[in-house]
This record gives structure tokens, sequence and C-alpha cells, in this order.
């Protein structure tokens, strides 16, 4: 009966925290691969940044990003006080120039950073150096590059629903020199960074400190502050020479192998009809690209159950029907209605969502929330109002509650296994390995949409934290929204890169 289907997709969704524990010691198994070999799904990539900033670098700087929900052409200034001001322009970049050709999508965007100096009153970004009227820029294209310099690396595949023809195995350095080239633009980019790396770099700056910069927004992926004795793949490199490097792991590739993480037949479609099929599998699970696309996969399903619907009485809409129809917002605001507006409002008991259901059980305080959720639904997947039930609603939010929790848990299953690696934290088996820097401020700088705006996602995901490493380490574990982290961290390498012209 309906009950039962509803039982088996809440299993189905939920990890139990013994398993959180054995993903991430495969999360380990799999830095370690990337770490030590060049190839393995886990890239490991060593960015040739040899450790973070403190506050007090200085200087204005030209900085652009491609590859969260925006483009943006960014000017950051750097008080070199923690500090800095920027202002940004952004551009949306079509689904036909993300799987066009790449040297259409490099046109663009070269044509957004024409605009961006046409409209603001040049600044000397490049701080007294470099020669000629040639403006240096810090560049953030937060996809797997394998980079060989500090402005020089291969495209290794496209992620995000970007596609573009011709650019895998280019350096993506060069498609943005010729484009800008190509429109004899004076501009040389100087420094590439991910946009995890920007972010580290961003919450450093500004906290004085930090070790991880993570992203769950459209996609989701981490970057560190690893030892350079830890990077065997670059032994014998010039680059090994230092102590430490940041490294952009790329964790959206993680369990590709499909070992560890539990995948549902929801998941199995999403990954079916992506662009990228049998990669990014961690990613599918928690990334807002995916989100809205596996509720609604859910409720189709429920639409379509048998022998009697479980959804919206069988009916369906274009909307609900269309492939990435529904977007991760609506589960964000399907949530703050349940919750409030500041998140803390009781999470209250609803009667079973069956064909036991029972409207008269409903606490009174419930009613009017499931009633604006019904209102959500209604907009948001185009049915008449009458079309959609209380029940509807609260089953719609039940399943956004239940994806967007297993997301978060293993957004913390990421950072906690950065924890393990990094010898910050320990699995709850290991009593004996010393804990590295005891007393140190955990510092992890995220930025991205569902970080940013879904309610409670760092409270979810500290739960994983905590029983992966326990509640001491969990506590000093800081975590900080390092808003606008890539302009201003591709600012930071930017300016690192003009100390080596
Ligand atoms: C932005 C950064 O703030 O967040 C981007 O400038 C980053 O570099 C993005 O990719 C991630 O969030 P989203 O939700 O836009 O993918
Ligand atoms: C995708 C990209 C990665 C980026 C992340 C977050 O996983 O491959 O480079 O950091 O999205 O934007």
């Amino acid at each position: 009966d309906a009950q039962s289907v509803l039982d088996t997709i809440g299993r189905q969704l939920t990890i139990a925290d013994d398993q959180l524990i054995e993903i991430t010691k495969a999360f380990v198994e799999e830095f370690q691969l990337g770490l030590n070999n060049y190839g393995k799904d886990l890239a490991m990539i060593p960015t040739f940044v040899p450790g973070v900033p403190n506050g007090t670098e200085k200087g204005t700087f030209l900085a652009l990003d491609l590859g969260g929900t925006n483009l943006r052409v960014c000017e950051v200034v750097l008080n070199g006080d923690k500090t800095f001001t920027l202002s940004q322009k952004k551009f949306k970049v079509s689904e036909t120039l993300k799987q066009g050709e790449a040297s259409a999508l490099f046109d663009y965007i070269a044509g957004s950073v024409d605009s961006f100096l046409t409209s603001h009153s040049k600044m000397d970004y490049n701080n007294g150096k470099g020669t000629g009227d040639a403006v240096y820029l810090g560049f953030t294209f937060s996809f797997p590059v394998e980079q060989t310099a500090l402005a020089k690396g291969k495209i290794l595949t496209w992620t995000k629903g970007y596609a573009a023809k011709n650019a895998i195995g280019n350096d993506v350095v060069q498609l943005l020199q010729d484009a800008f080239d190509r429109k004899h633009m004076h501009v040389k980019c100087i420094a590439l960074v991910n946009d995890t790396v920007g972010t580290l770099l961003t919450r450093a700056y500004i906290a004085g400190g930090a070790l991880i910069g993570a992203i769950f927004g459209t996609g989701t992926n981490g970057a560190y502050v690893e030892e350079i004795s830890n990077l065997k793949k670059l032994a014998g490199t010039d680059a090994a020479k230092g102590e430490h490097m940041i490294i952009n792991c790329e964790w959206g590739a993680f369990n590709n192998s499909r070992s560890h993480l539990p995948i549902t037949p929801y998941d199995n479609t999403v990954d079916r009809l992506s662009i990228n099929p049998k990669y990014q599998t961690f990613e599918k699970f928690i990334s807002g690209m995916y989100l809205g696309e596996i509720v609604r996969l859910i409720a189709v399903s429920l639409v379509d159950a048998v022998p009697h619907p479980i959804l919206f009485k069988g009916k369906s809409t274009a909307a609900l029907n269309k492939h990435y129809g529904l977007d991760t917002s609506f589960m964000s605001q399907v949530e703050e209605a349940w919750i409030g507006k500041d998140h803390s409002e009781d999470a209250y008991e609803l009667p079973p969502l069956g064909s036991d259901w029972d409207e008269s059980k409903l606490n009174a305080k419930v009613v009017p929330k499931l009633q604006s959720i019904k209102q959500l639904v209604a907009s948001t997947l185009e049915y008449k109002l009458e079309d959609v039930s209380l029940r509807d609603a609260a089953i719609l939010r039940w399943l956004s509650e239940l994806v967007a929790n297993r997301s978060a848990v293993l957004s913390g299953v990421a950072v906690a296994a950065v924890l393990v690696q990094t010898g910050r934290g320990r699995l709850p088996e290991d009593t004996t390995t010393p804990l590295k820097a005891q007393n140190d401020t955990l510092g992890v700088g995220v930025d991205g949409s569902l970080v940013e705006h879904y309610p409670n996602y760092e409270k979810k995901m500290r739960h994983s934290v905590r029983v992966i490493v326990g509640e001491q380490v969990e506590k000093r574990v800081d975590i900080g929204l390092a808003k606008d982290g890539s302009g201003v961290g591709a600012a930071l390498c930017a300016l690192q890169a003009l100390k080596q012209l």
C-alpha cells in the first residue's frame, strides 16, 4: 500500500551512521590513490599554490569566474586588513553556449570582460607591475583542470551540464587568451584557480588561516592544504620541493565505481539521463544541479504508482514531466515555509502520509504551513490549486527533506574525510593515531547556493562530521561562508603570480 511505498523511499534515502563511516574510509582510500597517481577517479589536482594567505595581502585585481550559476567579472580590492571590496557584473551562460563550440563560449567570456572594462573606470589592476597597457587577470574556472603551473592546465572533463566541443585536452588559459587576442584586447590571464581553491584562499584571508575550501552549489568539490610529502605523484619534480600545496580534490567524482554510495533507482535515472553518465557520482547525490531532479523523479513515480496513485490523484503537468523541471530552490522554499524564515521553528510531527492520512489529526499550527507549501507546489509545478491536496504538499515536503538531508550528511562525509586525511581527525575505530594541531581551529570556507540558502544545511552536515571524527574535533571545525570567494581567491592568486612576473 501507499505507506509501504513511502517507507521504502524513506529507507532508501536514509544513510545510517555506520554507513557514513564506511563511506569515509572509501573516501580516504580514493584520496590516497589520487595523490599517488595521475588518471584516478579522484583527480587530487596539484594547484601550484603553496599555501594560504593571512589577511595582510594588498592590491586591486581583475577576476573572472566561470562555472557556478553565473559568469562573473569582478574587480577586487584587497585592503590588507582581512577586508576587501568587490564590484562585479554577472552574465548568464546559455545552454547553447555551454554545449556549443568552445571558441564561441570563450568569445562570449572575453566579450563579458570587455563589457566590464568598458563600463568601469579602469584601475591599475597590475599594481604598478607589468608592461605596456596589458591588464592582468585572475581566472576562476570551476571544472577539472590538470594544472601544470599557476596559469597553465588542460581541461580534463566538463561537469555541471557543460559540454562545449573542442575544449577537453586543451589548455584553458590558452583558450581564454586566444579569445582575448581575437578581440584585440590587452588582457592577460596570469593565474588560474578552481572555485574551491578560491574559497579556501578567501576564507584564509578573512579569518587569518583555513584548512579546507568547499563548494556546495550547482556542483560540489573541495580543496585543502596537503603536505608535499604525501603528493607522491609529484615526487622528483621541482614542485615537490616545497612543504605544502593546495590540492583540488574534484571530490564530485568520488565513488564513480558505485561501491559505497547507497544508490537508489532515482539516482540511476538522474545519472543515465545526465550529460555525463557514470561520472560525478558523488556530485549527483549532493549538488544543486541534481537535487530538484531527484525529488521530481520520485514525485513522478508516486503519480504513476499502482494500484493507486500516491500524489496529485495521478495527474501530471508539463512542468512535472520536464527533465530538470524542478529547481532545487523549490526545496529550500518548501523547507523555509515549514520551519520559518529564521529556520528555528520546530519540525512538527505529521500523521502517516500513506492511505490512512487523516487531515483531522493535523496540529493546528501545521495547517497554514501546509497551505503555503501547497501554493508553492501548485505554482512551481503548474497545477491548479484544487488539484493539490494538503497531503500532496506534506509528501513533497517530506521528500525534499529526505533528499536534502542525504545531500548534507554526505557533504559532511567529504569534510570529515579531509580531516582524517590531514590527521586533524580520526575514525572512531582508530584510537591511537596522534592528532595533528590539536588546539587549532579547523577553518572550512564554504560557498554555493545550497550551503548559502538551504535552511540548516550546515547543521545537517555537522551531524556526520560528529559521527565520523567525534564531537571534540567537530567543535573545533569552524565553517564560514566565504561569499564571493572565487573572485577574491582569483585576486589572491593573481597577487602570487605578479610576484613571479
Ligand atoms: C560563487 C562563486 O559565489 O559560488 C563561484 O563565485 C562558485 O565561483 C559558485 O562556482 C558556487 O555556487 P553556485 O551555486 O553558483 O554553483
Ligand atoms: C564541479 C567541478 C569542480 C567545481 C565544483 C563546484 O564539481 O568539476 O571543479 O569545483 O563543481 O563548482
